[in-house]
C-alpha cells in the first residue's frame, strides 16, 4: 500500500504545495455576529463559566465499554474488533439535530453518517440517529469531497457548511463531511488534531473555527476520559477543570513533525521513561529513554515500541505472552489490584491504575491494553484514562496531570504564550505510595516474551482498534449529495462524478466555500 502509493504522493506534494496559498486563505464567511462574551452562557452547566464551553463525553454503550471489566454484559460481544469509544453529542443544522461522534484527538476533520452496513458493527450503529442534511435550512454544499483513511477504516465524504452546536455555543458555517460510503467505522467522528500535513491545511477546524468566531480565547481544549468506573468525561474547549487532576499541570512541547516517525503533525511529545508500581509497593523504573508518541482519544489501546511493550507485558503480575492474538493476557483480577503501570515525561509520572490498563476483549479474558508496533506509537484510551490532559494548539503544548475528580473549577484559557494556567490540581493524588524496589525495568532489551502460550486467549487479533489516527487523504471532485431522504445509512452510492452536484443535491453550492475549497478539487493525495 505505502509503496504503490508513494509516486502519487510526490506528485500530489506537488500539487498542493502550489495550492497552499488559497488553502491558507480559506476561512468560510462568519454570517452572523458572534455572541458578545458576556452574554455568552457556558453549555451545559450554567455557570458563571465565560470563554469556555463544557461539554460531556462518555463511553457509548454497546461499545466494549460493556467488555469492559467492571461491567457483567457480553451481548455482541463475539467476534468485534471494538475497542472503548468515546463519544460526543452534538447538534447539527437548523432545526439542530443531534448527533453522536466518536471524539479523535488522532484527526482533524469532522463528519457524520457512517454507513452502518459495512461499518462491522451494524446493530450498534444503527442504534444512533443519522443527520438527515434534508431537514437543515443552514446547510449548503461546497462540492468537495474527500475520502479520508483511518487506522482503521475509511470514508468517502462531501464537504458541506452548516451551523454546529456544542452545548450552547454555536460555531456558524463550519465545514463538515457528510458520509457517503464508510467501512468498519460505527460513528461519525469529530477530530481535533491538527493539519496532519504540517505543510498545509485544507479549511478552518471545528477548533479553528471556535477561536475565529471569538467563541474561545485560543485552540486548546482540555480532556478528561475518566476510568471504567466512571466512564463519563468531559471535553472543556478553552478551560481547564482544576477539580479533574491532582499535583501540577507539567508543560511538554509538542513535537515538530520533522522529529516524528510520521513526519505527520499529531499531538507528539517524548516519553522519557516506563515503570512499574506493583501491588506490593514496589517500584521498578527505566533508564531515561526518548520515544515520541502521540495522544489518541480515538484509539482504544496504546501501541509502544517492541521493547516496551515486552517490558510492560513481562512484569504485568501473572501474565502471558499469547502467540495467537499477540497480547499479553492476564487474570483480570489483576485489574482490582494497587498497581500501576507508570509512564514517564520529563519530570512528570502518569501512573495509570492496573484496572485502567486491562483490557476485557471478552467474557472473562483480560489483557494488557498495549500492543507493539514499528511504526508510529500511540497513547489510546488505556493510557488517557489515567491522564488530564490540556492540548494547546495555538502554542504547541500539551499539558499533563494525573487524572483525578474532586468536584469542578473551571478556569478559562486565555490567549498569548501563557494562556494554559500553570495551576496544580484540587484533587488529592491518592495514587500507590512506591518504594523504590531497586531494579531497572529494562525496555531497551529486543528479547522473547519470557512466558508464552498459544491459544485460550481472545479471539480478536492484533488489529487496529478504534479510527486511530487519520493516515491518508484523498481529494475528488464533488461527488454530489445522495438525493432522497437522507440520513438513511448506506447513503446510495454517491451519484457519480459528474459536475453538477449541487443541482443534483438540490442544495445551493456556497460560493465563497466552494471557491476556497477549489484546491481540494484536484486529486490530491497525501500520505503519512
Ligand atoms: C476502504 O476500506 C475498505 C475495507 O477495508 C476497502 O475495501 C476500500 O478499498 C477502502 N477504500 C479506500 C478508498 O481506500
Ligand atoms: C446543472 O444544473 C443546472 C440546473 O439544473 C442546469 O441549468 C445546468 O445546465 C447544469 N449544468 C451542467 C454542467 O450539467
Amino acid at each position: 500500500m505505502l509503496t504503490t502509493m508513494l509516486p502519487l504522493t510526490t506528485l500530489s506534494l506537488a500539487l498542493l504545495s502550489s495550492t497552499t496559498g488559497v488553502l491558507a486563505s480559506a476561512k468560510p464567511p462568519i454570517k452572523v455576529p458572534v455572541t458578545p462574551a458576556h452574554r455568552r452562557s457556558s453549555l451545559l452547566t450554567p455557570r458563571n463559566g465565560e470563554g469556555f464551553i463544557r461539554a460531556p463525553i462518555r463511553a457509548a454503550p454497546g461499545t466494549p465499554q460493556t467488555k469492559l471489566r467492571r461491567r457483567q454484559e457480553d451481548e455482541g460481544l463475539n467476534n468485534q474488533n471494538l475497542g472503548t469509544t468515546y463519544t460526543i453529542d452534538i447538534e447539527i443544522g437548523t432545526p439542530p439535530q443531534t448527533v453522536t461522534l466518536i471524539l479523535d484527538t488522532g484527526s482533524p476533520d469532522l463528519w457524520v453518517n457512517p454507513t452502518c452496513e459495512t461499518s462491522g458493527q451494524e446493530e450498534y450503529c444503527q442504534s444512533f440517529a443519522q443527520f438527515d442534511y434534508t431537514k437543515s435550512k443552514t446547510i449548503e454544499d461546497t462540492g468537495a469531497a474527500d475520502i479520508l483513511g483511518y487506522g482503521k477504516g475509511n470514508v468517502t465524504i462531501e464537504y458541506v457548511t452548516d451551523d454546529v452546536t456544542i452545548g450552547s455555543a454555536k460555531v456558524k458555517s463550519q465545514i463538515l463531511g457528510i458520509g457517503f460510503e464508510s467501512h468498519d467505522i460505527p460513528l461519525g467522528i469529530l477530530g481535533l488534531s491538527p493539519s496532519v500535513n504540517p505543510d498545509s491545511q485544507p479549511y478552518p477546524y471545528l477548533l479553528d473555527s471556535m477561536t475565529s468566531q471569538g467563541i474561545i480565547s485560543s485552540r486548546a481544549f482540555s480532556l478528561d476520559l475518566r476510568s471504567i468506573d466512571n466512564p463519563s468525561g468531559a471535553i472543556i474547549f478553552g478551560g481547564v477543570d482544576l477539580g479533574k487532576f491532582s499535583g501540577s499541570l507539567a508543560k511538554l512541547p509538542m513535537l515538530d513533525p520533522s522529529d516524528t516517525p510520521s513526519g505527520a503533525d499529531r499531538y507528539w511529545i517524548v516519553l522519557s521513561g516506563v515503570g512499574m508500581t506493583y501491588p506490593d509497593g514496589q517500584v521498578e523504573e527505566s533508564e531515561e529513554i526518548a520515544v515520541p508518541v502521540f495522544l489518541d482519544s480515538g484509539g482504544t489501546l496504546s501501541r509502544l515500541p517492541a521493547t516496551i511493550f515486552q517490558a510492560i507485558g513481562d512484569s504485568f503480575p501473572g501474565s502471558q505472552y499469547d502467540t495467537e492474538s499477540g497480547f499479553y493476557i492476564v487474570d483480570c483480577a489483576v485489574a482490582d489490584e494497587s498497581g500501576s503501570v507508570d509512564f514517564v515525561f520529563g519530570s512528570k509520572k502518569i501512573r495509570v491504575p492496573y484496572g485502567d490498563f486491562i483490557w476485557e476483549v471478552q467474557s472473562g479474558v483480560c489483557v494488557v491494553g498495549v500492543l507493539p508496533t514499528d511504526e508510529e506509537p500511540v497513547f489510546g484510551d488505556s493510557f488517557l484514562r489515567a491522564a488530564y490532559v490540556v492540548y494547546d494548539q495555538d502554542n504547541r503544548n500539551l499539558h499533563l496531570a494525573q487524572a483525578a475528580n474532586c468536584g469542578e473549577q473551571i478556569v478559562e484559557i486565555g490567549s498569548g504564550a501563557n494562556a494554559v494556567p500553570s495551576s496544580t490540581g484540587k484533587c488529592k493524588d491518592s495514587g500507590p505510595t512506591g518504594t523504590d524496589g531497586g531494579g531497572g525495568l529494562d525496555v531497551t532489551a529486543t528479547r522473547a516474551p519470557t512466558k508464552t502460550a498459544a491459544g485460550g486467549g481472545p479471539q480478536v487479533t492484533n488489529s487496529d482498534f478504534g479510527p486511530g489516527p487519520a493516515g491518508t487523504r484523498v481529494s475528488t471532485s464533488g461527488i454530489g449529495l445522495p438525493t432522497g431522504t437522507g440520513g438513511g445509512s448506506g447513503g446510495g452510492s454517491g451519484g457519480g462524478n459528474d459536475d453538477n452536484d449541487s443541482a443534483a443535491s438540490g442544495l445551493d453550492v456556497g460560493v465563497t466555500v466552494a471557491v476556497a475549497l477549489a484546491g481540494l478539487n484536484m486529486l490530491a493525495v497525501w500520505l503519512l
